[in-house]
């Protein structure tokens, strides 16, 4: 007769070796959210005040880097604040590995280029803050995946493109910018569905179609 029991045991022996094994490949941690960090300087081509420059270094703990701060729960990033910093360049798709981001500000510099999709990875983003900006190009789609997103400002850059329908995902906005920006077609009647929201400014863009609400 086979013994059942001692296979079982081998099976979640061998399961708990691979849980412990992938965890370990998956697993992020502040490592990551540092080389996510220095990713993202590296892509930074003008930095007038010397702002990251020297203070961004790997001789401190990254929860010490100027605009950054950490959370006492997980010790992982918590929130990237570069207001009015006059940062040029790009912004790094490694951000996206920030999986414990709650707040990205970018208001006020001269970023540009397309969002890298993998920002839209951010799940518990709350607050989403890059206008004043030179971004160009779509808002993808992924947007309606930040389902935790209670902030979202857009205006002031060179988004073009539709707004996507999966914008009504999200349930917990507050407020929405757009304005000023090359954004055109008709506005979602998803837009309807996002029962927190109370402030939107879409001004300033080339939206056409019937006005819904
Ligand atoms: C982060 O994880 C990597 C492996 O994924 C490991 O080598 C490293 O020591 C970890 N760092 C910390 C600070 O736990
Ligand atoms: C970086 O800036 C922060 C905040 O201004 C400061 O507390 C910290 O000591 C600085 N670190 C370095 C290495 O200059
Ligand atoms: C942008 O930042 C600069 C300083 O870097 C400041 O002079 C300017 O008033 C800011 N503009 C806005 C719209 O916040
Ligand atoms: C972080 O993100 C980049 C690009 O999205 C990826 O290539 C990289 O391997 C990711 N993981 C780590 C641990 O840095
Ligand atoms: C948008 O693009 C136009 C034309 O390329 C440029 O003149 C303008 O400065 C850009 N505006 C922003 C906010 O990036
Ligand atoms: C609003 O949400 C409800 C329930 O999720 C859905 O059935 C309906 O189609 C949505 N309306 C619009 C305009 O997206």
């Amino acid at each position: 007769m086979v013994d059942l029991s001692s296979h079982l045991f081998l099976l979640s022996l061998s399961l708990h070796c691979c849980f412990i094994a992938c965890l370990a490949a998956n697993t992020k941690n502040i490592t990551t959210d540092q080389s996510a960090l220095l990713a993202f300087k590296s892509l930074i081509t003008s930095d007038p005040y010397d702002v990251l420059a020297n203070n961004w270094s790997t001789s401190s703990s990254v929860c010490n880097w100027v605009g950054v701060t950490c959370d006492e729960r997980h010790g992982r990033v918590h929130s990237l604040i570069l207001l009015n910093m006059c940062l040029r360049g790009t912004v790094s798709p490694n951000l996206g590995n920030l999986s414990f981001l709650v707040i990205l500000d970018l208001k006020n510099n001269s970023f540009g280029g397309q969002l890298p999709t993998e920002l839209f990875r951010l799940r518990r983003l709350k607050i989403l803050h890059i206008s004043y900006n030179e971004f160009e190009g779509g808002i993808p789609a992924a947007l309606g995946d930040l389902s935790q997103l209670e902030y979202l400002y857009l205006g002031v850059n060179n988004f073009s493109g539709f707004i996507s329908q999966s914008i009504g995902n999200l349930h917990q906005l507050k407020e929405l910018g757009i304005g000023r920006n090359k954004m055109s077609g008709p506005i979602p009647q998803t837009i309807l569905n996002m029962s927190s929201l109370e402030h939107i400014n879409l001004a300033v863009n080339y939206f056409s179609g019937t006005r819904t609400f």
